[in-house]
Formats: C-alpha cells, sequence, structure tokens
C-alpha cells in the first residue's frame, strides 16, 4: 500500500510471535478456564489468531477503551466504551492488547480489573513500546519489543484506517504531518 514506508513484522512473522505466547498461555492456564479480554478494537485481530492457538477452557469477553481519539498520541485520558457482560470476579482474567505505548490504557485496565476482584489479572500484547512509557506496568506475555515508530496494519490504525492489513507497517509520516 503505497501510504506504507515499510514492513515492520510480516504475517510469517506475526504468526509465530502469536504461536509463542498461546504455548506460554496453554501452559500456564491449563486448568484455570481463564476469561481473556479482548480489547477493541486494535486488538480483535491478534485476539482472534491468539484464541484459535489456545487448547485450553477458557471463555471469551470484549471491552473497549480509547484514549487516541484520531491522533497519533494518547490523550492521556481513558474512556471506557463498552465494558465487559460478566462478572470477572473471582476469575483468571488475561487483557489482550494489540500494543502497550505510554501504558495509560492498560493502567486504567487493571486498576478496573482489581477493583472488579479479579482471583488474578495478566496482560498478553503482541507490540511492547517501550519508549514513550509513562505509567509502568507489567506485561507478562509479549510477542516483541518495538522502537518508537508509529505503526498500523493487523487491527492497528490511524485515524480508523489501515486495521485490515494483514501485516505491520510503518506509517509515511507524510499522511499523519
Ligand atoms: C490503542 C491500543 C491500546 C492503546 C495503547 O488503542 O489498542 O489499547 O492504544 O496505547 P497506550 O499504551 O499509550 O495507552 P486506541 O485507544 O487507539 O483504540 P483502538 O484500539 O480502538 O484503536
Amino acid at each position: 500500500m503505497s501510504d506504507i514506508e515499510r514492513v515492520l513484522i510480516s504475517e510469517e512473522e506475526i504468526s509465530s510471535l502469536v504461536s509463542g505466547i498461546a504455548q506460554r498461555i496453554n501452559t500456564d492456564y491449563a486448568d484455570k478456564n481463564p476469561l481473556i479480554i479482548c480489547i477493541l478494537k486494535g486488538s480483535v485481530i491478534f485476539f482472534s489468531d491468539l484464541v484459535r492457538k489456545l487448547t485450553i477452557p477458557l471463555e471469551f469477553e470484549f471491552m473497549s477503551a480509547s484514549s487516541y481519539g484520531n491522533s497519533t498520541q494518547s490523550s492521556g485520558i481513558v474512556k471506557l466504551i463498552r465494558d465487559v457482560k460478566v462478572s470477572v470476579k473471582d476469575r483468571h482474567v488475561l487483557i489482550v492488547e494489540d500494543i502497550v505505548d505510554s501504558g495509560i490504557t492498560l493502567s486504567y485496565l487493571l486498576d478496573y480489573m482489581q477493583c472488579e476482584g479479579c482471583a488474578s489479572v495478566e496482560v498478553v500484547s503482541l507490540l511492547n513500546k517501550t519508549a514513550r512509557r509513562v505509567k509502568e506496568v507489567d506485561i507478562k506475555y509479549y510477542g516483541t519489543d518495538i522502537d518508537d515508530l508509529f505503526v498500523v496494519g493487523y487491527g492497528m490504525d490511524y485515524a480508523e484506517r489501515y486495521r485490515n492489513l494483514p501485516y505491520i507497517g510503518i506509517l509515511k509520516e507524510s499522511v499523519y504531518s
């Protein structure tokens, strides 16, 4: 696509990262019937690939939180747009994110889950971008670290576009500057 500077992580590389994460969760959560929560919308593609590689009993749910609007920079204010439809009390919760950047969204979600009385809560994120981290968050399962680049594809957007790209790419600066 002409708006993409270059491919950062190919479909094949993504698949292998997802398999690695799934393997660890299959082992760690074999007898825990985890509640796996997809944080819409960015993580929907990663989530759907991940759960199909999990072979353990599990349930899944959807939440939606947003702090970006149509910008490349977090507003710092997280809005809960959609909550889970079941109680998380006493459940082993896994929060699934596509990317952790400032950590603001995740920190909000972790606080929220603790308050709701989960038995445990851990984070799964395909990408970990630490360069602009504002809130310290513990990401137990992640695919790979990335540099301070604005990435799109595989669920991730710029102004709601590019989510459908099957790879993760770097957006040309001319698109957003
Ligand atoms: C993205 C992404 C994470 C969050 C990470 O969501 O899916 O939820 O930003 O950034 P942070 O660590 O700086 O908080 P976004 O708010 O863009 O909504 P979306 O998933 O619907 O695209």
